[in-house]
């Protein structure tokens, strides 16, 4: 039995050693993950994958609770939940009553459009980018929940072609519906992998009295972020896709004024109480993921932070696109450089006759491509053309992306 004292947390810290010179591809894939080693794997982007250090942690926290579940989850979890807020609101510049963790960004965006006070008559906007889920919420929201609101989709075209024509796509919007009251904008889109002009949507929008809810997904790890200047109401982002962190972790920024107005998604036992008690009772639930939130993040910070990661999952991705083209012939999207997403890539299918465009054969396209899923992208449908997406994460290696071309030589020597 671990010896803890009953209602003292202890002090956790994620164990750095040699993190800080490990070298990035085969090495620390073998070293810090528990993937398959012959599996060349491109979609950290869905799911993520936890480091085998944040899960050991992760671990003793469970062990820790299950010693005395009463006074873990009464006093040590809130103190350990705090700490996580604490590490996430520093690195990404909120203050700390300003940030709130979600289990996921479904979740958390999903508890800020239906906390807005919508006056009847008022518009939601989303984007024909928005990532499906909050799609769905927004058609769900405006038509069972809150039928007098509209909802507005602005029509934007795949591959972008300059940020000022997304800025213009929202002015035209914007202008023919005044009523819009709150606009749901992606930061990084998925699955399309475009960055937004964010701080020009953003001033925009606020121009126009609309409140901004961001949906930054897949931005904790890949993008700077420095939340009380961005100046949206509400940023959401998940911990589990690109900070290291185990499934169920997202942050959600609320600004000072929204916390007027935004709740959780269940009301429970605290829901007259401060707001950080609020979302941290939601009821019975594992704590567990958010308090390693910080771990996650020391996992970054030991690896070298931002500039050694994404400069090395940067030249990665570029090394692979090139190579594919080159080898496969497959081209990437014309995605402005401005707008590119660190560590995602696009590169656009010709079209195939055994797989016409279609949700049915999506899966069957990923069947017949990655077979055993030895290797293993996502093909995604796009505005009517099936693309594969590559994620790169810091465990990409070259024998991996020779292990992708081979792949998708054989399969397009086949099917083309
Ligand atoms: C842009 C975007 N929003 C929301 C989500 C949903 O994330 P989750 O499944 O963690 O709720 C994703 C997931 O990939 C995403 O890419």
């Amino acid at each position: 039995m671990l010896p803890v004292p009953r209602n003292t947390p202890n002090d956790h810290s994620l164990e750095t050693d040699g993190l800080g010179d490990v070298e990035f591809g085969a090495d620390i894939k073998e070293k810090e993950f528990l993937l398959d080693p012959s599996v060349a794997f491109f979609n950290h982007g869905s799911y993520g994958t936890v480091p085998r250090r944040v899960l050991r942690l992760q671990q003793e926290y469970n062990e820790e609770r299950e010693v005395h579940p009463d006074f873990w989850t009464r006093l040590n979890a809130k103190r350990y939940y705090d700490q996580a807020r604490s590490a996430l609101a520093k690195f990404v510049g909120a203050r700390v009553e300003n940030l709130q963790l979600a289990v996921n960004a479904t979740q958390a965006i999903n508890c800020v459009v239906r906390s807005f006070p919508f006056n009847s008559g008022d518009g939601l906007l989303n984007c024909s980018y928005t990532y499906g889920a909050i799609t769905n919420l927004c058609e769900d929201f405006t038509s069972r929940i809150r039928p007098d609101v509209e909802n507005i989709v602005v029509q934007l075209a795949f591959p972008p072609t300059s940020e000022d024509s997304v800025v213009e796509k929202y002015e035209d919007i914007l202008n023919k519906h005044p009523n819009i009251k709150m606009a749901i904008i992606d930061h990084i889109t998925s699955p399309s992998s475009v960055v937004m002009p964010l701080k020009k949507l953003v001033d925009l929008c606020h121009s126009r009295g609309v409140k901004v809810v961001v949906d930054g997904a897949h931005c904790l790890g890949q993008m700077s972020l420095n939340l009380e200047e961005h100046g949206a109401e509400a940023y959401v982002a998940n911990a589990h896709k690109w900070l290291y962190t185990p499934r169920g972790c997202a942050i959600l920024y609320l600004s000072q004024d929204s916390h007027t107005w935004a709740r959780p998604p269940a009301t429970s036992w605290h829901f007259t109480g401060p707001l950080d008690m609020q979302f941290f009772d939601q009821g019975t639930q594992d704590h567990v993921p958010f308090i390693c939130a910080r771990h996650g993040l020391e996992f970054y910070e030991a690896l070298g932070g931002m500039d050694r990661i994404v400069g090395y999952t940067r030249a990665v991705a570029e090394e692979a696109v090139q190579l594919i083209e080159r080898e496969v012939g497959l081209k990437p999207a014309k995605i402005p450089k401005s707008m590119e997403a660190p560590n995602l890539r696009m590169l656009e299918f010709p079209p195939l006759k055994a797989f016409p465009y279609s949700v049915e054969n999506l899966w069957k396209l990923h069947r017949a491509l990655f077979g055993d899923m030895s290797v293993f992208g996502l093909v995604v449908p796009v505005d009517g053309k099936f693309y594969l997406r590559i994620s790169v994460q810091v465990y990409t290696s070259k024998e991996d992306i020779a292990a992708l071309v081979q792949v998708l030589k054989k399969f397009f020597q086949d099917n083309v």
